[in-house]
This record gives C-alpha cells, sequence and structure tokens, in this order.
C-alpha cells in the first residue's frame, strides 16, 4: 500500500498537466504570469481554471527566491 506522504508533486494544471515543479522550472527561467508558464512547458491554457493556483505558485517561488537571495545580497 502506498502512503500520501511519498507524493513528491502536484497537479496544478489538470487539462495541460502542469505540476508544481513544473512551474517552479518555468519561474527560474523568467515565466512571470501563467501564460508564460504555458508557454515554456509547450502548452496553451484550456479552460483556464488552474489561473489562480498558478499565480498562487508563480507567487511563492518567487517570494522563496527573494527570501534566498536577501541573505546573499546583505553579505556584500
Ligand atoms: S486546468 Fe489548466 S487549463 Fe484547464
Amino acid at each position: 500500500m502506498r502512503s500520501i506522504r511519498n507524493i513528491k508533486f502536484m497537479y496544478i494544471c489538470i487539462c495541460r498537466a502542469i505540476r508544481d515543479r513544473d512551474i517552479e522550472t518555468a519561474v527560474r527561467a523568467g515565466a512571470r504570469r501563467p501564460v508564460d508558464v504555458f508557454r515554456a512547458c509547450g502548452h496553451q491554457p484550456q479552460c483556464g481554471g488552474c489561473a489562480a493556483d498558478m499565480r498562487q505558485k508563480i507567487e511563492q517561488v518567487l517570494t522563496e527566491e527573494a527570501a534566498t537571495a536577501a541573505p546573499l545580497l546583505a553579505a556584500d
């Protein structure tokens, strides 16, 4: 029997099978809007139902990157 604790990713966009880790990769490559993420993943939006969750994930990744970069910048 599999445990739910072993899940390593989550689908954010069901229509295009875009995972949270795909969004992270796209944001690190410069994506800032859901349409950028779709483009980076080689897809176009279908229903658009994931847009709010995708925006939230984009903000989360950007916030985490800023928090990681801040100590590095402070050390300069
Ligand atoms: S859930 Fe992403 S386009 Fe439909």
